[in-house]
């Protein structure tokens, strides 16, 4: 008799909880869910890297796929963008040549420039390159020379800062990579050079051999040897 109540109270409180309780979840996902956008967002980033040459803007390759896809966040395009990221800097001394390669900054940009200097000159502007281009080629370097090379972004609000341009703050002191838009571009010697330079060497040793044997021969015959001169006694 005493079961009876208790099975109905525990029919009524699972009837009237039960129900209740399990809409109420999917209820509130999906009105978080109006509120943002109706498709469940895939989370895939787009095929953007942002180190890669002749790169589409990741905003265009959003609107242009098939699918949906996830974009790097950019700061705000009403401040000048960050400073892009110096890479690989490849250096063909023979034709006084230099391949730089650089990273996107997190930010809108509208076209890139590189700056050259040589020594404690001052910088020279290269040609303007489009926001796809993430590679440039340095002409008439000089054999033996050391530059500073820097990459600078810009877009409507202004242009990115380059700290290391002066020789100080981008740079790190073995002038191997750095994380910051500027970097240090020494060229070899040309393998010509290296040439004159053992001819030369190999110059003065003959010469010193010759003096040496020229002494050996002449100069000791005409002043006596130490040795001679005892022997002589
Ligand atoms: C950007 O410049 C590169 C190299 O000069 C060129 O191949 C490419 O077509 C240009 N892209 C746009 C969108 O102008």
């Amino acid at each position: 008799m005493l079961g009876t109540p208790c099975l109905l109270w525990l029919l009524a409180v699972t009837f009237s909880l039960g129900p209740r309780a399990q809409p109420l979840a999917p209820r509130d996902l999906e009105e978080e869910g109006d509120e943002t956008s109706q498709p469940p967002l895939p989370v895939v980033p787009c095929d953007y890297d942002r180190c890669r040459h002749l790169q589409v803007p990741c905003l265009e390759l959003q609107r242009a796929g098939p699918t949906a896809c996830l974009c790097p966040g950019l700061s705000s395009p009403a401040q000048p963008p960050d400073p892009p990221r110096l890479g690989e800097v490849q250096v063909v001394a023979e034709a006084g040549r230099a391949v730089v390669r650089w990273c996107a900054p997190f930010s809108p940009v509208h076209q890139y420039w590189l700056l050259l200097s040589e020594g404690s000159g001052a910088p020279q502007k290269g040609p303007p390159l489009n926001s796809t281009v993430r590679r440039a080629e340095l002409k008439g370097l000089k054999s033996g020379g050391t530059y500073v090379v820097c990459v600078v972004a810009a877009n409507a609000a202004g242009e990115s800062s380059v700290s290391g341009a002066g020789g100080e703050g981008g740079l790190d002191g073995a002038g191997g990579p750095v994380l910051g838009p500027c970097g240090r571009l020494a060229v070899p010697p040309r393998p010509l050079t290296l040439l004159h330079a053992a001819v030369g060497v190999g110059a003065a040793l003959a010469l010193l051999s010759c003096s040496a044997l020229c002494w050996h021969f002449c100069l000791r015959d005409r002043w006596g040897c130490p040795r001679r001169a005892a022997a002589r006694l």
